[in-house]
């Protein structure tokens, strides 16, 4: 599903205030795979997500996304198979906006002819079914404003977004940092039952190694800007928090 070969960032080349973020990075994420990255503050984690979706560009290397060469596609063009949920809850959704309107508006940004998606009925019922698997109650408060709602509300309706448009990808950029322990442990749940339901494919970065430890199938550990280890299935289901924790010493 996802292809990097040796993909580089470097930020201010050249410049006293060099950084190479991303180092020769070859990587293939199978389809449905759920991967977790961890490493240390600056390993390069957001900036290997960011190369993925089009928001940053690499500076050398090819990056595949079900076989097709994306290498210098825009985030916006990515955003029909690729979603994006960010640490902070108030980015990725429209404060002043009700939760209906939030909808259209992504709906309307991932389809290109589409102006008349998100207006209809049978629109509402279906944002209505897919945030109902929240067990939140939000279904009935369609008209209420983002703004209003907390952090791990709209964290988990940035989720239900990422499904309604059939994205393939979900990129999970420590999206659980912002919120209390409950909460966190709620959209970290929430997050998992997504991408398996959805069969979606994810990348989720992550400081807490018991979510690292109980989610998703697969581990990088990212030391600055390489991937260091590398960790498949069947060995992860093996490790403990504590063998985790060994890797940062
Ligand atoms: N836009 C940018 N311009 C210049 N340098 C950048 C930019 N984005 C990231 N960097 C640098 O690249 C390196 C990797 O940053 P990145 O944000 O990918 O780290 P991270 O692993 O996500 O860290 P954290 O755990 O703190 O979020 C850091 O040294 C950072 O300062
Ligand atoms: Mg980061």
């Amino acid at each position: 599903m996802i292809e990097l070969n040796t993909i580089s960032k470097t930020f201010n080349a050249g410049t006293p205030q060099q950084v190479r973020a991303l180092r020769d990075i070859n990587l293939t994420i199978a389809d449905q795979e759920f991967v977790i990255v961890v490493g240390a503050n600056g390993s390069g984690k957001s900036t290997l997500l960011n190369v993925i979706a089009g928001v940053a560009m690499p500076s050398s290397g090819t990056i595949l996304l079900d076989g097709m060469d994306v290498t210098h596609w825009e985030d916006y063009r990515k955003s029909r198979w690729i979603a994006r949920i960010f640490q902070d809850p108030f980015m990725g959704t429209a404060s002043e906006l009700s939760i209906l309107d939030n909808f259209r508006l992504a709906a309307i940004r991932t389809h290109k002819k589409g102006l008349s998606i998100g207006i209809d009925s049978k629109f509402k019922t279906k944002v209505q079914e897919r945030i109902a698997m929240l067990g939140l109650g939000l279904e009935d408060k369609l008209e209420q404003r983002m703004g209003t709602l907390s952090g791990g509300q709209r964290q988990a309706l940035t989720l239900i977004m990422a499904v309604m448009d059939d994205a393939k990808i979900i990129l999970l950029d420590e999206p659980s940092a912002a919120l209390d322990p409950r909460t966190a442990a709620l959209i970290m749940a929430k997050a998992n039952e997504i991408i398996r339901e959805f069969g979606l494919t994810g990348i989720l970065i992550t400081h807490h190694l018991k979510d690292a430890a109980l989610y998703g199938n697969r581990i990088l550990l990212m030391r600055e800007g390489s991937v260091v280890h590398d960790i498949k299935a069947d060995e992860k289901r093996k490790m403990t928090v504590g063998d985790l924790q060994n890797w940062f010493v």
